[in-house]
């Protein structure tokens, strides 16, 4: 076979195998299998010793067509198939702007929170300390220190929840009231807040866990203005600078005499609508001159000190605040509730 025939089949080759190839790396080497040193066309090349003189310089030009055929056609596939490459890549890497972007779900403070953290800050503001306390407690601090009698019917196994220890879960915060004062000395200025547990029914105005809310005030010379004084700021700084109170005697066991405190209306500011059923208040707490009795059962001089209790709801007063109708929402955790309260 002449060296001429050789240079064609290597073309021919070339051309043919040159579309096989899809990346750009084994392009490179397959082209060095053709144009290397020790590549086909260089083989070929070295019969050009054995080629009379007059022939060498065709084949010199056949074989330079050749290196500028390969260079080009070498060049247009490599473009070609980085085109591909680039376009692969792009589109294995690209960003769907289209979609949707993750939704972050930002918490917020429970509104039963947020009402007793208003209400702390009231108290807080009078130079009330907040202390806190067990929710299991035992019968003395939750009844008899508090002087309700024995055969009281808040006691009874329908009111109460007791524990097989023979404790129970405390019904009221003022449990705490005695707590503080076994553990202090007057003067105190106490509030506490927390869960208490009845055995109750529920339903929309009753749950049979709620919070509560109380203070303790033990010095020398407490009067009740005091605790009136104590109220109607408490009142106008929750409700409004407009809100009128009202105090209605009531009974309590750990207080003498006691106290129902109504607020004049938050929605009819005491014109009279549905929610404070046309009498232009609504009951918001209760309170009263701590029980001499009380004083003696944790050994506190009755006769050198005074005080004033006062307990509230706080769901109550949520419930008031927002103009919520059912307890049971609080505690549902529907963050279509909950979201309101953001
Ligand atoms: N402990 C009472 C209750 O659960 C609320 C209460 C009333 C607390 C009068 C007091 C008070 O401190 O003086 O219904």
């Amino acid at each position: 076979m002449s060296i001429f025939e050789n240079l064609d089949l290597i073309q021919q080759k070339f051309h043919s195998e040159i579309e096989t190839i899809t990346s750009s790396e084994a392009l490179f080497q397959w082209k060095a299998k053709f144009m290397g040193k020790a590549g086909e066309l260089s083989e070929v090349l070295k019969g050009l010793k054995d080629v009379s003189p007059q022939d060498r310089p065709k084949i010199g030009a056949r074989a330079n067509e050749l290196r500028d055929d390969f260079e080009k056609k070498f060049s247009e596939r490599l473009k070609s198939i980085e085109g591909q490459e680039i376009a692969k890549k792009l589109a294995a890497e690209s960003l769907d702007i289209t979609l949707p972007g993750r939704v972050r779900h930002v918490g917020t403070v429970h509104p039963l929170t947020q009402v007793t953290d208003r209400i702390l800050d009231i108290f807080y503001r009078l130079g009330f300390t907040l202390i806190t306390g067990p929710e299991v407690e035992t019968e003395f601090c939750n009844f008899d220190a508090l002087n309700v009698p024995k055969d009281h019917p808040a006691r009874d196994m329908q009111d109460t929840l007791f524990l097989k220890n023979g404790h129970l879960l405390r019904t009221q915060t003022s449990s705490m009231q005695i707590r503080a004062m076994l553990s202090q000395k007057p003067p105190l200025r106490l509030v506490t807040t927390g869960a208490v547990y009845r055995s109750e029914s529920v339903d929309a105005t009753h749950a049979a866990a709620f919070h509560q809310l109380e203070c303790l005030c033990v010095d020398k010379n407490i009067t009740m203005q005091e605790l009136k004084g104590t109220l109607e700021f408490f009142a106008k700084e929750m409700f409004g600078h407009k809100t009128q109170i009202r105090l209605r005697g009531s009974f309590f066991p750990f207080t003498e005499p006691s106290v129902e405190v109504d607020c004049s209306c938050v929605f009819c500011a005491g014109k009279g609508c549905r929610i404070c059923k046309h009498s232009g208040w609504i009951e918001i707490l209760g309170a009263g001159m701590v029980n001499p009795a009380v004083f003696e059962a944790v050994g506190y001089e009755s006769s050198d000190y005074s005080g004033f209790a006062l307990g509230m709801g706080i769901e109550r007063i949520a419930m008031l605040l927002h103009g919520v109708n059912d307890v049971r929402l609080f505690t549902e955790n529907d963050i279509r509730f909950l979201e309101q309260f953001t």
